[in-house]
Parts: structure tokens; C-alpha cells; sequence
């Protein structure tokens, strides 16, 4: 496994809440289900997400997105520290898709730390929210 820019513990708290919450996706449609965590600045708390699939495609929500509704639904305001989203499979890893950067990058700072991660072979890839979204509207 790859090492963390952060503190272990800190890692490995939001490795195992990622590790949870991905358990109760519901993706029965991509069978690909995402956990997401994440770390907001001054705030202790781990917050989850999980993806929600829909039937009608267009309705499905990403992890971080539901992460990010959590957030604001429980606290009305979200400074990201650290991001970690994970997926499940030894074949494609993941990368949060382009509405959820956007989505994200409201959500900055642009130096917040994404974690990509896997289930089963832990942390893929360390980035920031800039790389991911470098010019956002
Ligand atoms: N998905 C996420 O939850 N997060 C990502 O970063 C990429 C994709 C979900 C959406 C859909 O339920 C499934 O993965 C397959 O695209």
C-alpha cells in the first residue's frame, strides 16, 4: 500500500468509516459500490457517503455527493480537509466523476486532499481537489 500524506490514524479512521458506509451502497444496477469519507477543517467528525443508484440513470448519486449532502444537511457548511473515496474492485480504480469535482470544488479549499483508495489493495493514488479540477467554474 501506498503511504498517506497524513497521519496514520487519521488514515485508517477514514479508511474503515469509507470501508462501512461502502457496504450500504446501493448500486444493483453498476454493481459498483463506492464509499466515500470525508475530513473538514476544525471539525473532528468523519463524515460518509455511499453511491444511491437509481433506475432512471440520470438519479443516481455518487458517494461524495451523498457525503456532501450529509454535510450540509447535519452542519450548513463544508470546508474540506481531506477526502477519501473507495471503490471495490481489483480492475478499475476510481476517480470522482466530473459533477461531483464540481460539486467538490464548491466546497474547497483547491488544496484539500483527495485519497483514491481501493477495498481490497488500500490507497491507489493521493491528488488534491486542485488536479482534479484545476479550473472550476
Ligand atoms: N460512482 C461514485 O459513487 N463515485 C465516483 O467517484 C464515481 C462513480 C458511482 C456512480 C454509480 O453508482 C457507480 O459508481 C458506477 O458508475
Amino acid at each position: 500500500m501506498n503511504k498517506p500524506s497524513i497521519d496514520k490514524t487519521l488514515f485508517d479512521k477514514m479508511f474503515s468509516a469509507a470501508l462501512n458506509s461502502q457496504k450500504n451502497a446501493y448500486a444493483p444496477y453498476s454493481k459498483f459500490k463506492v464509499g466515500a469519507s470525508i475530513k473538514l477543517i476544525n471539525d473532528e467528525t468523519i463524515y460518509t457517503g455511499c453511491n444511491v443508484e437509481n433506475r432512471s440513470n440520470g438519479a443516481t448519486i455518487c458517494a461524495e455527493r451523498t457525503a456532501l449532502t450529509d454535510i450540509i444537511k447535519r452542519t450548513g457548511e463544508c470546508k474540506i480537509e481531506t477526502l477519501l473515496v473507495m471503490s471495490t474492485t481489483d480492475n478499475q480504480t476510481i476517480a470522482p466523476c466530473g459533477i461531483c469535482r464540481q460539486m467538490l470544488s464548491e466546497f474547497g479549499p483547491l488544496d484539500a486532499k483527495v485519497f483514491i483508495c481501493d477495498s481490497h489493495r488500500g490507497l491507489i493514488a493521493e491528488t488534491t481537489l486542485k488536479d482534479l479540477i484545476p479550473f472550476p467554474f
